[in-house]
């Protein structure tokens, strides 16, 4: 087989991100992250593809220089065609385009979804690859999925959040307590000093495999308002115990549901993603369960599981070799499905 290079272009939110794969290896994986948006409490879409522009062809050129690789050397380009912010996603689908067509090389569009998913297909060593079929878990500040993976391109939603994602759920009780955006990293650092038990918060009462989690960010705020009227020191003297009980409520939820997946599939390989999977007790927990339940789980390595675009390059890959090309007049789309 000859040597495949794929450039991949991820731009569907905040990261400005390109990467260079040699087949399923990845050769280099630059992300430019936009942290004007801490300020804000959140992404602001304006601000995202005004950054995404300034960003681009410095990435990209990173990109190539770390891998040693010359444009010309380029097999393909991939990009995120969605789903996401689609002032984000217009100026990476832009750029990939012409770049495309100056170098007179295919052009392939990849489902920002489907690339949280494939991630785990990336040639890296220490970490195993599953086998089909296994249950996806998709978690990150803007997604919460639970997919079942029949094939590289053949993957079904079987779950997913009616409102808040999981990250969101973090971030949001974060800023209720008062730590700076985003807060998901904080809560997992005091929640390991912390009793997980110490506070008791009711889990949502969401039928089948969706997930619920704004009304935990409610029952969060207003157990912290009166605990406050109690003792206005309430937060600080108990910031360890209140993160570690509200990490082990979200990590309930999810086990839950992950629970009644496997029930339900008769699947016990269960592989995570997306940025909340850098979450400590999650990993345990999902290490505890290969014992308990008898799962065999994967977390691929960490700079693949928030956006990147290593796991755009990596279906790039997958679908260089089915020949699945688009044309440069391919659009991008803020919602996309499976
Ligand atoms: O995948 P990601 O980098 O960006 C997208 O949202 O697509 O995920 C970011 C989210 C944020 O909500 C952040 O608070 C959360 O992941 N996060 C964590 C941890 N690290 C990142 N949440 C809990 N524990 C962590 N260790
Ligand atoms: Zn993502």
């Amino acid at each position: 087989n000859p040597e495949v290079f794929i450039l991949a272009i991820e731009s569907s939110c905040d990261d400005t991100a390109a990467a260079i794969l040699q087949n399923d290896k990845v050769l280099s994986n630059v992300v430019a992250n936009q942290l004007i948006h801490n300020q804000y409490g959140g992404v602001v879409p304006e601000l995202a593809s005004r950054a995404h522009q300034q960003n681009i062809v410095p990435v990209v050129d990173a990109a190539l220089r770390k891998a040693n690789i010359q444009k010309e050397q380029l097999s393909a380009i991939a990009f995120t065609q969605g789903p996401g912010l689609m002032g984000s996603l217009l100026v990476g689908s832009s750029f990939a385009k012409s770049m495309a067509v100056a170098l007179q090389i295919p052009l392939i569009a990849v489902n920002h979804m489907q690339a949280h998913v494939l991630a785990h297909f990336i040639e890296e060593d220490g970490f195993d690859k599953p086998s089909f079929p296994f249950l996806a878990l998709t978690i990150s500040g803007g997604h919460t999925q639970i997919i079942k993976v029949a094939n590289f391109f053949d993957m079904t939603v079987i779950g997913e959040t009616t409102d808040d994602a999981v990250g969101e759920a973090f971030d949001k009780s974060a800023k209720i307590l008062g730590l700076p955006y985003p807060g998901g990293p904080l809560i997992d650092k005091y929640a390991q000093l912390g009793n997980p038990k110490a506070f008791a918060f009711t889990k949502p009462k969401v039928p089948g495999l969706d997930f619920s989690f704004s009304g935990l960010k409610t029952a969060i705020l207003y157990f912290i308002q009166k605990k406050k009227l109690e003792n206005p020191n309430f937060v600080d003297e108990n910031l360890n115990d209140i993160c570690a009980s509200i990490q082990h409520t979200i990590i309930e939820i999810l086990m839950d549901k992950l629970k009644l997946a496997v029930k339900e599939t008769g699947i016990k390989q269960i592989a995570i993603g997306g940025g909340v999977s850098a979450n400590s007790g999650i990993r345990n927990t999902l290490k505890e369960a290969e014992n308990k339940y008898g799962w065999k789980t994967f977390v691929p390595k960490f700079e693949y599981t928030t956006d990147n675009a290593a796991m755009i390059g990596i279906v790039g890959y997958q679908k260089f070799l089915t020949q699945t090309f688009e044309t440069s007049s391919v659009v991008s789309k803020a919602r996309i499905q499976l």
